[in-house]
């Protein structure tokens, strides 16, 4: 399984924040917006990784996440000229899936709770598997509506009467027919390659899980100042009680075993002194050897 990371985008509405830097490279709480959903694709076990953004933005996320190797991945890089729709990712990418599946994650996506959500990932074969998340404002979002056996039935882009509170979060597992899917796709009347077209076209061949997530669980997008602000407020909320980390690569890199202990400590010696160091050698690293004994 592949994994690309979708960062581009215009980020208006976070103007003039992201005058000089991109949207998805905005602090969220106490870690640029990126570190989420390149977490959440490590939790998936996902090791070969895609990021896509704006030939302008692109150095940026070079610089701050290299070759992946901190983190115990493979990062390449990709440009979206312009910001031309979600599913034009699997055209850019396409010979970096290759022949494999991949999951798609928006680089504003923050993704935090149960181990249901994770095995998604683990037990993907074929087809296509997204998520139904309630909320209170669907018309925003892409909206699917279950019947009352808790199947998709219908699936529509931003609709101005949506037939349920059920949107459709920015993480799509799909097969390697995706690419030949995207490649008959014709742009939507504001010119894009609409990700909820792709999804359509799944659910009309009836290979198409849509999984809906538990009430606990917490899907945010930071896309406004204001739903930004509510993940910073989120995410810090939930590390102070806990002392845990949301968001953090290296931390999941260790626990999947794709960093070993000599590795993440390696890594952690690389670090300045800050909270973000304390918390890897203080409270994962500790943990392990005392574990270890
Ligand atoms: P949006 O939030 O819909 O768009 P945006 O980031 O351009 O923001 P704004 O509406 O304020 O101008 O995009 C959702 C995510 O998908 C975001 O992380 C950016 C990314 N994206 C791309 O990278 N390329 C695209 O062509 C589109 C449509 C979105």
């Amino acid at each position: 399984m592949k994994g690309i990371i979708l960062a581009g985008g215009a980020g208006s509405r976070l103007y003039p924040l992201t005058l000089v830097a991109s949207k998805q490279l905005q602090p969220v709480y106490d870690k640029p917006m990126v570190y989420y959903p390149l977490t959440t694709l490590i939790e998936g076990g996902i090791r070969e990784l895609c990021l896509i953004s704006t030939p302008h933005d692109l150095p940026r996320f070079r610089q701050l996440l290299g070759d992946g190797s901190r983190f115990g991945v493979s990062i390449e890089y990709r440009e979206q000229a312009k910001p031309a729709g979600i599913a034009q990712a699997f055209l850019i990418a396409e010979s970096f899936i290759g022949k494999d599946s991949v999951t798609l994650i928006l680089g504003d996506n923050i993704f935090y709770g149960d181990d249901e959500f994770y095995r998604a990932f683990a037990e993907f074969k074929n087809g296509a598997t997204i998520f139904g998340y309630h909320v209170h404002d669907p018309e925003r979002y892409g909206v699917v509506e279950f019947d009352v056996k808790g199947r998709a039935v219908s699936i529509e882009e931003k609709p101005k009467h949506p037939k349920s509170n059920y949107a459709v979060p920015g993480l799509y597992i799909y097969d390697n027919e995706v690419v030949g899917i995207t490649k008959n796709l014709k742009p939507s009347a504001r010119g894009e390659l609409e990700i909820t077209d792709v999804n359509v076209v799944y659910l009309k061949q009836k290979k198409l899980r849509v999984q809906q997530l538990a009430r606990g669980f917490a899907w945010l997008d930071a896309g406004t100042s204001s739903s930004l602000h509510d993940a910073s407020a989120y995410v810090q909320t939930i590390e102070t009680r806990q002392g845990i980390k949301i968001g953090c690569p290296e931390e999941a890199a260790f626990r999947n075993g794709f960093l070993s202990l000599k590795q993440l400590e390696e890594q952690i010696s690389k670090m300045p002194n800050c909270e973000y160091r304390s918390y890897l050698a203080e409270e994962v690293v500790a943990e392990a050897k005392r574990l270890q004994k």
